[in-house]
């Protein structure tokens, strides 16, 4: 495929072979992950792992679409989604469609992601109504950490009802895709049959139509904690560090610069000796 999916597009994989996504934030990530995945998230996780800020909650519109137009750039192929940030859509549909709005033309985003579900599905309602294409998010909703006291597993026992009702008022408010995070993954697989739209899997389940991962969880960049769910597929954080004394150590010691890095003091030019 050459150009980027349209949430249509990314609706009509309901059931059929797995969507692929990450999370991306920046340009040269974004450019990494362009030819091998789906959609590419602009999360609002980029404030704990890029911002060090200790939750979502203190992300702002400004840092989210900073952060899509440098994603965007990066992207050719995959579709590009933004999270909405705490607070720029919870006071109500208009309040919600303004920022979103404002997402969308700023970043050049196929579609924002929102998080909440039956609370949510008005709102939902509106912006697709008004050509916003939404993608949900339920489960485990970060934003609302203070209230769901803590990073736990969501939908187990009796709550498992809800979290049925969440999927359906979101599917049915218009949303294109839904993401579940951190659910039984019998209750992933329960909701995945039950929609007719995909759901992406965050520590979830292998049945659902599409995974997502943090990409600096899941190539070892951000290792301040690591969720169950994530697999690491890589070590870059330790091979950074690693790298990064390697070169304090050459400069301590005089090893670096070498005599391929420095420039003589010549007045005709050699090939190669470029400034
Ligand atoms: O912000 C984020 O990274 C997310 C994904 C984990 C789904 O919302
Ligand atoms: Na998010």
């Amino acid at each position: 495929r050459k150009t980027a999916p349209l949430p249509d597009d990314i609706r009509a994989r309901k059931g059929g072979a797995p969507l692929v996504s990450l999370t991306a934030y920046t340009t040269p990530m974004a450019q990494m992950m362009d030819a091998h995945c789906d959609f590419v998230l602009v999360g609002d996780s980029v404030g704990m792992v890029l911002h060090g800020l200790p939750s979502t909650l203190g992300v702002t519109m400004e840092m989210m679409i900073l952060h899509g137009k440098a994603v965007k750039r990066g992207l050719s192929r995959a579709m590009m989604v933004v999270d909405m940030p705490f607070g720029s859509y919870e006071e109500g549909p208009e309040q919600a469609f303004r920022n979103a709005a404002r997402m969308m033309s700023e970043t050049g985003a196929g579609a924002v992601k929102l998080e909440g579900g039956v609370s949510m599905a008005p709102t939902i309602a509106f912006l697709v109504a008004r050509g916003i294409p939404v993608m949900a998010h339920i489960g485990l909703t970060p934003q609302s950490i203070n209230t769901l006291g803590g990073y736990k597993v969501q939908g187990r026992g009796d709550a498992a009802q809800a979290l049925m009702a969440d999927a359906h008022a979101v599917a049915g408010a218009g949303a294109f895709a839904v993401v579940l995070e951190k659910v039984p993954a019998s209750l992933a697989d329960k909701v995945t049959e039950a929609l007719p739209v995909p759901t992406i899997g965050i520590g979830a389940s292998a049945g659902c139509d599409g995974q997502i991962l943090v990409v600096d969880d899941m190539l070892g960049l951000f290792t301040a904690f690591k969720p169950k769910f994530v697999k690491r597929y890589a070590t870059l954080g330790e091979q950074g560090e690693a790298a990064i004394a390697a070169y304090a150590d050459d400069v301590r010691n005089r090893r670096f610069p070498g005599p391929e890095h420095v420039f003589a003091d010549t007045t005709a030019a050699k090939p190669g000796d470029k400034a």
